[in-house]
This record gives C-alpha cells, structure tokens and sequence, in this order.
C-alpha cells in the first residue's frame, strides 16, 4: 500500500510537471484529487488495512493530497501570470503612432464682417429686424415707390416665383415691414441684415448676396443725423483715415439721396486698379425716406422724418479683407477659409 502511494505520488508529480495548460491541468486535478481520483481510491482501500496501520497510511494520504493541493494551486497562478504576460507583451498599443489632427472650425469672412457690422450699429442703439426672402411685389418695390413699369424696377428685375411673388431684390422691403409693425409715426431705429437676389454674376456679383439696411425714423430726423451716423460707422469699420464722401444719386425710396464713398483703402486715395483710378471706393446708397414710402406705410411726414441705407456686405468684406473675386466667399474652398 505504501509503496503504491508512493507510486501514485511519483506519477502525479510527473504529469503535472509536463503540463502546459490551464485545461490540462484541471484534467489532472479530476484524475488525482477528483470524486473518482485515484487519491480518493486509495483511502477508500483503507477498509483493508490493519488498524495500527490505518494511522500511518491515511497521513500519508494526507500529506500527498496536501501536497498535491498545493502544486496545483501553485502551477495554476504561475500559468495564469504567463497568459496575461503574453497578452500584455503581444497586445502592446504603440503610442509613438502621431495622433490624427482635428482641424477646428471657424467662422466664414461674411459672417465676421456681419458680426462686426451689427454689433457696430447695435452699440449706436440700433435693434435687428428681419423679413422673408420670398417677398411679395408689394413689398419689395410697390410700397417703396417703385409702380410696376417703373424703369428703375429693370435693375433689379429678376427671380420671381410667381407673378407676385419674388426673391427679394434687397432687404428695402424689411423697412416698410418695420415700419407697419411699429404703427403709424412710431419712432423706428432697426438694421435688417440678410440674403437677397438679382440676375447677376461675375467677379463682383453673385446671383445671391448679403445686405444690411438701415431705417430711423423719428421727430425731427435729418441728412445730418444720416451724414453723422454714416461717418461713425465707416470710421468704426475701415479706420479713421478713410474719408467719407456723399454724391448725390437717385433712390426711388429716398429723397434726396446719396452714393456713400469712401478714399480707396488700397491706394489710399491715389488712384489704383480696385478704384478704377478713381481713388474712391463707392460702399453704400442711402437717402431721407421719401415721403410717399412714409405714406404708404401710414406715418405723417409733415410729423415724422426719417433716412434709410443699404449696403452689401460682401462689398464690405472684399475691402476690409483686400479679396479681390467675390466668388472665393462661396467656393467653400479650406485654403482661402482657413486664413480667417
Ligand atoms: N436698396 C438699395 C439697393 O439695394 C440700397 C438703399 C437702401 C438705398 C436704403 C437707399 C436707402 O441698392
């Protein structure tokens, strides 16, 4: 008996000597220490042993199964550690890979020069007003005196929708809306910036464009208040070197009314390709609201007075920016963007 277990020790020790996985292993923890294992076998053959020798063999069963126990537990944890070394070596992430580049956004030269161009008026006390861009003929030119067969319509004569319905030509039409928002002879101080429409394209004109307008209305309003409010704003926007000059020109809207120019910013007054040798940059039409816009819209121009002006942003923004092709603002191309 004694030297069967010790047999059964040798063999057991050998086998778990060779093993070289975790499932192996658990076979042979069956094999020896199992329900059915040979260990088990052995103390079940106990039965025939003499009762001064029962002591002895069951300790030395004992010890072998502790023994056993002990390796097992052992050999297991060791081959557990191996696994997760190999794991860890074989599933290195390399971190000397150069991360991707995530190129962040920024804002468009049209929506900088808008921003720039609201928040100048808006510290002059200017509120935002807005209209559609799907106007009404009544709107954009009926109500700003400009009858149908008017000559003055041809300029701007260009995407309708229906016989009376037209992609607005300017955002003129937002001061009539202001104006019979506010009801009659209500002082009025609103800029309406926003998208309009003409039958135009090459370098300096695109078929779809931004606009900001102005209206004031008020008691007792005059060219000198437009003159004065004109000037602050063009000194905010281009510096004050540039200078300022009104020539007379012609509006249905407004009377008397005025071609704002301001000294090239290229050549500085000179006389340069951008100002066609002119030395003068034209930015802006405005006049004193006419009074048959007044009436129409149901104020009293014998109570209120007002002026009013319009300007293309896009304009604006070539010449802040010194762009030369218009188009590049809507060519979504990353090279010209990217430098804003
Ligand atoms: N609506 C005119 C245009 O688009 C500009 C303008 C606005 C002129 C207001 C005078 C007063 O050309």
């Amino acid at each position: 008996m004694e030297d069967q277990l010790k047999q059964l020790r040798q063999s057991a020790l050998e086998e778990l000597s060779q093993v070289s996985d975790i499932g192996r292993l658990a076979e042979l923890k069956v094999k020896y220490l199992g329900k059915k294992g040979s260990l088990t076998a052995a103390l079940r053959g106990m039965g025939t042993l003499s009762p001064e020798e029962r002591p002895r063999i069951g300790q030395i069963v004992n010890d072998i199964r502790n023994e056993l126990e002990q390796l097992l537990l052992r050999k297991n944890d060791q081959m557990k550690q191996e696994e997760m070394e190999k794991r860890l070596s074989s599933e290195q992430i390399d971190i000397t890979l150069p991360g991707r580049k995530i190129y962040r956004g920024r804002k468009h030269p049209l929506t900088l020069t808008l921003e720039r161009v609201k928040e100048t008026f808006m510290r002059m006390g200017f509120m935002v007003a807005d209209g559609p861009e799907v106007e009404t003929d009544y709107y954009n030119f009926e109500a700003l005196n400009l009858p149908k067969d008017h000559p003055a319509r041809d300029m701007q004569d260009s995407f309708y929708i229906t016989e009376d319905l037209l992609l607005r030509t300017h955002t003129s039409p937002v001061q009539v809306r202001t104006m019979q928002a506010a009801g009659s002879n209500k002082p009025v101080r609103v800029i309406a910036p926003g998208k309009v429409y003409r039958r135009d394209y090459d370098a300096t004109h695109s078929p779809m464009f931004h606009q900001v307008e102005g209206l004031v209305i008020d008691k007792g309003i005059s060219l000198a208040d437009l003159k004065g409010t004109l000037e602050l704003f063009i000194h905010e926007i281009f510096g004050n070197r540039v200078r300022v000059r009104f020539r007379p020109s012609f509006f249905p809207f407004t009377e008397p009314s005025a071609e704002v120019d301001i000294s090239c910013v290229m050549c500085a007054g000179k006389g340069c390709r951008v100002c066609s040798g002119t030395g003068w940059l034209e930015i802006l039409g405005s006049g004193m609201v006419h009074p048959r816009v007044l009436e129409m819209s149901h104020y009293d121009p014998s109570i209120v007075s007002g002026f009013a002006f319009g300007m293309g942003i896009e304009r604006i923004a070539m010449l802040v920016y010194g762009i030369d092709d218009l188009r590049l603002f809507y060519d979504s191309d990353l090279r010209f963007l990217r430098q804003f």
